[in-house]
């Protein structure tokens, strides 16, 4: 009888995996999508995957659905390992019931999440599903709130990360937009609150699914996906990559990787002596800054491709992650608007939770002018980035590269928002507003009663006196507002030793619920 049982098991288990698998493949690559049990497989370490609850099947008898009971209910949910580090997974199987929540597979996808929160791993959820199960009503409306319920409660806790790897519609949109990272696939993906039918049955307008919410719209408009994939083993490798630079919990440091940066300036470091131009007004190249300052070069963006005038990455200083925050001149000058501000916003806030360093480059001209930003929240939207910044309790070592103007000298990372160590170029332009711009207001009067064809001259002399006096990195380093005015070729060495002596930093903030963020 035994034999017979574990006959019969392996034959379920058949079921489960190779058959229904073969009927997956065949739906799913016709639309030019991997199976949810494929994704798994290149997501985790080879033979690492335990799968749980494989026979879970739903309940209802509505609709016929009591006649079709297929074994795992449209989702692959276990866990298993990445570079050899614990992970949870959930993975909707789009060919079962277009991979729809119902009872069963809510109470998988909430069984997993448990679990994480429970031993502390971080959790990828792989979304390709048709929303709620229609056939049961009410019920998977209830699993998406637990769902998202669950999300909420783990923020902060552990890291998670969302993969859209098909359709993500309606109530379904809202966990992954709580989780802390969402992964959108070319073509193949799209997420949107109210689908194209729906838009053109209540406005009229037509759009197609991609138009109104596919991988390019949400990663470059609407901010929703933090990374846009070419295809789903990009995506997959993306996610590897992020992973590695995070800890498992808000309990833990993030894996350290060996030193072997050079303690001596290199040829790389000394290019940094020529990396800001001669004119205020020409640019340059933020990245390479990044580059030179991590090690290997190696980072990785996120959201780069929304508000790219702000530079939010992940990179190693001697080993050991910290988060990057950077204006990038090359984009609007990168000034501060709205998407900027809450792009940094979440992502300081994200490393602050997780531990993990900020290391921020300044070189701002100010928020953005304009009705758009005014209009738009500027104020309360922009405040997140001061909120964020003045709250988080982690390292923080800003350097100022150039101009630090107005408000963007203030928010972005400076000692008067608690950052730990300080430095500025000798390049930096630390200051009210740019030098023309203030000889503008404070010699308005002077510059009229000048006979035209004297005006430009003298305008010369004044912005050229404004920007010896004030315009520089000393006034803020006259008052302690910079501790250390370096040159350029020496900054890799000088963050490098600040986030040495600050990783015994110990900082609490006064007890409290929570804080009211402006959102
Ligand atoms: N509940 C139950 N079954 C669903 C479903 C849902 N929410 N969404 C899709 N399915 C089923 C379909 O009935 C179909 O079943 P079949 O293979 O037995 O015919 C299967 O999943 C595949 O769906 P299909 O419509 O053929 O796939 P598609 O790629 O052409 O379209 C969607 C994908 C998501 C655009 C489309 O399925 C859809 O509009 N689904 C409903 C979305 C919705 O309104 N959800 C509820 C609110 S959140």
């Amino acid at each position: 009888a035994t034999a017979f049982r574990i006959a019969d098991l392996a034959a379920r288990q058949d079921e489960v995996v190779r058959i229904a698998e073969k009927r997956a493949i065949d739906r799913q690559h016709a639309k030019g999508k991997l199976t949810a049990r494929e994704r798994i497989g290149l997501l985790l370490d080879p033979g690492s995957f335990v799968e749980l609850d494989q026979f879970a099947r739903h309940r209802c008898a509505e609709f016929g659905m009591d006649a079709n009971r297929p074994y795992g209910d449209g989702v692959v949910t276990g866990h298993g390992t990445v570079d050899g580090r614990q992970i949870c997974v959930f993975s909707q199987d789009f060919s079962v019931f277009g991979g729809s929540m119902g009872e069963a597979s809510g109470e998988k996808v909430l069984k997993v999440m448990d679990l994480a929160m429970s031993i502390g791993c971080p959790v990828v959820g792989i979304n390709d599903s048709g929303g709620a199960r229609i056939q049961e009503g009410v019920v998977s409306l209830a699993y998406y709130a637990e769902l998202g319920r669950r999300n909420a409660h783990a923020s902060g806790v552990i890291p998670q990360i969302s993969m859209i790897m098909g359709p993500c519609a309606g109530g379904a949109v809202y966990a992954p937009a709580i989780t802390d990272f969402t992964v959108m696939v070319e073509e193949t993906s799209h997420m949107f609150v109210t689908g194209p039918d729906v838009v053109r049955a209540v406005t009229g307008e037509r759009v197609t699914a991609q138009e109104l919410g596919g991988a390019v719209v949400q990663s470059e408009i609407a901010g929703n996906a933090h990374h846009r994939a070419a295809d789903e083993e990009d995506a997959i490798e993306w996610v590897q990559t992020l992973l590695a630079y995070l800890p498992a919990n808000n309990l833990e440091l993030p894996p350290e990787y060996a030193d072997d940066t050079e303690a001596v300036v290199t040829p790389a470091d000394l290019a940094l002596d020529r990396l800001v131009p001669d004119s205020p007004n020409q640019t340059y190249d933020m990245a390479e800054l990044v580059a030179a300052l991590v090690d290997d070069g190696e980072y990785t963006e996120v959201h780069s491709a929304f508000a790219p005038n702000m530079i939010c990455a992940f990179g190693r200083v001697q080993g050991r992650t910290v988060g990057v925050v950077a204006n990038q001149p090359r984009h609007q000058a990168g000034v501060l608007d709205i998407d900027a501000s809450e792009k940094a916003a979440r992502f300081v806030r994200f490393c602050d939770a997780f531990g993990i360093p900020l290391l921020t480059l300044a070189d701002v001209p100010g928020y953005l002018p304009g009705t758009d930003q005014e209009r738009g929240g500027i104020i309360r939207r922009g405040a997140k980035l001061i909120y964020a910044y003045s709250e988080a309790t982690v390292p923080k070592v800003t350097v100022v590269v150039r101009k630090a103007y107005g408000g963007g000298y203030a928010v972005m990372g400076s000692k008067h928002l608690g950052a730990d160590v300080t430095m500025a170029w000798p390049t930096a332009e630390i200051a009210v507003m740019g030098a023309e711009g203030a000889v503008q207001v404070l010699h308005r009067r002077e510059l009229a009663e000048l006979p035209p064809q004297r005006r430009a001259a003298v305008h010369r002399r004044l912005t050229e006196e404004y920007r010896e006096r004030h315009g520089g990195p000393y006034l803020a380093a006259e008052r302690g507002y910079i501790d250390q005015v370096v040159t350029p070729s020496q900054t890799r060495l000088q963050v490098a030793r600040a986030l040495r002596t600050l990783r015994t930093k110990r900082q609490t903030l006064p007890a409290k619920k929570h804080g009211n963020i402006p959102l």
